[in-house]
């Protein structure tokens, strides 16, 4: 196992799980839990961030189902987060995964755009990697409160994508929000053009998510976001992890983030 600060407050752990590392799709995500702890009692759910052969290598190397390592990032936020920053060399953690359904429903369109607000660049890496390899433009843009909350963006420029930042603070990248950004860069009278994006991929929190939705829409664009809900199981049996989600006749129900999810539709979710 492995541990080392990214960015201010944020964390990369890696960890040996080769049932997940060898499986996991861009998108997906684990349950983690500390062993031999009882709190936090529940495990949490963190994104696959990207999977290795070794616990040495620092780019992913050979075939997918050679990865014996996955790598999660988090920020430190309440009990499990706090606990997991402190591990202590040689402590045993308990993964169960992959879960969810990951970004297997976003289409190859020639140009993906992908939007992380916050801690949701986590679960787009491996998604604009591998669609960057497959010959496909990716722009990914990320927005923070400020800049110091950015880290490891080498990651997604290795990875083939067009890197841009926005921070409230105008500390790093443009000055605002990750919607000022996309409207700067993609300004609605040049929706048109070739180079324009066609369709989005999403992570970040709800209202950060529900504002990419409507731009996305008001561009007649497509979007699918990954929903952050909190957890308790994981596979489906507790229901904590419902969502609100519409259906094709106009009315909606109860989605486990979990099973049908994380990622869903965009114009699919109830962001009410
Ligand atoms: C599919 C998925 C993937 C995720 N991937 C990552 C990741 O890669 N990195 C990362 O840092 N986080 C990720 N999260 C979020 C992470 O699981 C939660 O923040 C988790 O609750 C942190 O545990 P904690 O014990 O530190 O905080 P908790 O004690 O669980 O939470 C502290 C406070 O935050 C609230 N809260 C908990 N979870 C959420 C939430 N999801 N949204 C809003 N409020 C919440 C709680 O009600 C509580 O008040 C992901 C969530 C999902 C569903
Ligand atoms: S977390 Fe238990 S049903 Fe989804």
């Amino acid at each position: 196992m492995s541990h080392r600060q990214t960015a201010a407050n944020t964390y990369r752990l890696r960890v040996e799980c080769p049932g997940i590392a060898a499986a996991a799709v861009a998108g997906q995500f684990a349950m983690l839990r500390i062993a031999d702890r009882v709190d936090p009692l529940l495990g949490r759910p963190l994104a696959v961030y990207d999977t290795y052969r070794s616990a040495e290598d620092d780019a992913p190397q050979g075939e997918i189902s050679e990865r014996r390592f996955a790598d999660f990032v988090y920020v430190v936020h309440g009990r499990f987060t706090t606990a997991l920053k402190s591990l202590a060399p040689g402590e045993r953690m308990t993964l169960w995964g992959p879960l969810g359904n990951g970004y297997r429903e976003v289409p190859t369109t020639g140009h993906l755009l992908l939007v992380a607000g916050g801690i949701g660049q986590t679960a787009l890496l491996t998604l604009g990697r591998d669609r960057a390899a497959a010959g496909e433009k990716v722009t990914f843009c990320w927005g923070a409160s400020r800049g110091a909350a950015f880290g490891d963006i080498d990651d997604f420029r290795r990875a083939g994508l067009d890197v841009h930042l926005a921070t409230l603070d105008g500390s790093s990248g443009k000055r605002g929000t990750v919607i000022d950004l996309l409207d700067s860069l993609f300004p609605r009278s040049g929706a048109a053009e070739t180079d324009a994006p066609r369709h989005v991929a999403c992570c970040g929190p709800d209202g950060m998510m529900a504002a990419v939705s409507r731009w996305s829409e008001g561009r007649g664009l497509g979007c699918h976001v990954s929903l952050e809900a909190p957890m308790a199981c994981g596979i489906g049996i507790c229901f904590t992890c419902v969502a609100r989600v519409k259906d094709a006749e106009g009315g909606w129900d109860y989605k486990r983030t979990c099973i049908e999810g994380p990622v869903f539709a965009a114009t699919s979710i109830d962001w009410s």
